[in-house]
């Protein structure tokens, strides 16, 4: 099976969990636009989308679904999104594709956030996939020099400018035993936006497509 149909497979089965007159969170990545080309499919009569992405907003758009602002709609009750890295306690790294922020907003103003993922993201301890930070511009060098004191080696992921006008730096070489602690000590760096970490609010369901079918964590 190759790694595409294992993230079809689980995005799939999150068609599972949307039902008509639903709002959606939509977040944003390959296994997402999966996801999104299910969900056009299955032709629902959804109240709308949150996007977490100009990409994603597009691709939805592109299919008929109609996209809603967060601030004008209610609750998302289910978030659909990706992940770079998830472990056995559903804590997950992501903004490999650089939406970090605003899926973080989405996930933490939605009523559960369902993860999907192929089996090859599923890791003992976090850190492998470098953790990305979303930061402001001027703040970069000096959140760069924070990462190396907190352990890990700062690659500015240069020329990508964010959705909301940002800089990220990919922090290789964390171990991260704490994800919790290392969210809570990165978040509180002035000058940082998002840290891709989601482990004070993890995923509720992790689905997990793989050679031997789909698989579920929670
Ligand atoms: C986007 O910023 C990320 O958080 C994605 O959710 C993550 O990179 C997963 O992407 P893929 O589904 O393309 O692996």
């Amino acid at each position: 099976m190759t790694q595409d149909e294992a993230k079809q497979l689980a995005a799939v089965a999150a068609l599972a969990h949307v039902r008509d007159d639903m709002i959606v969170g939509v977040g944003t990545g390959s296994t997402v636009n999966l996801f999104i080309d299910a969900l056009a499919s299955a032709n629902l009569a959804l109240r709308g989308a949150i996007s977490s992405s100009e990409a994603s907003t597009a691709r939805l758009r592109k299919h008929g679904i109609e996209v809603v602002d967060l601030n004008s709609a209610d609750a998302p009750e289910v978030y659909i999104d990706g992940a770079d890295e998830a472990d056995s306690h559903l804590r997950l790294i992501k903004g490999g594709g650089g939406a970090l922020t605003r899926e973080k907003i989405v996930a933490a103003a939605s009523g559960r956030f369902i993860c999907i993922v192929d089996e090859s993201k599923v890791v003992d301890v976090l850190g492998k996939f470098p953790l990305p930070v979303e930061v402001i511009p001027m703040a970069r060098s000096y959140i760069a020099r924070q990462m190396i004191r907190l352990g890990g080696t700062p690659v500015w992921r240069e020329g990508f400018i964010t959705d909301n006008g940002n800089h990220i730096l990919d922090v290789h070489n964390f171990k991260i035993v704490d994800p919790v602690g290392l969210e809570t000590e990165i978040n509180q760096l002035a000058g940082v936006v998002t840290v891709g970490l989601f482990a004070r609010r993890p995923a509720d369901l992790l689905i997990i497509g793989g050679k031997d079918g789909v698989k579920t964590l929670r």
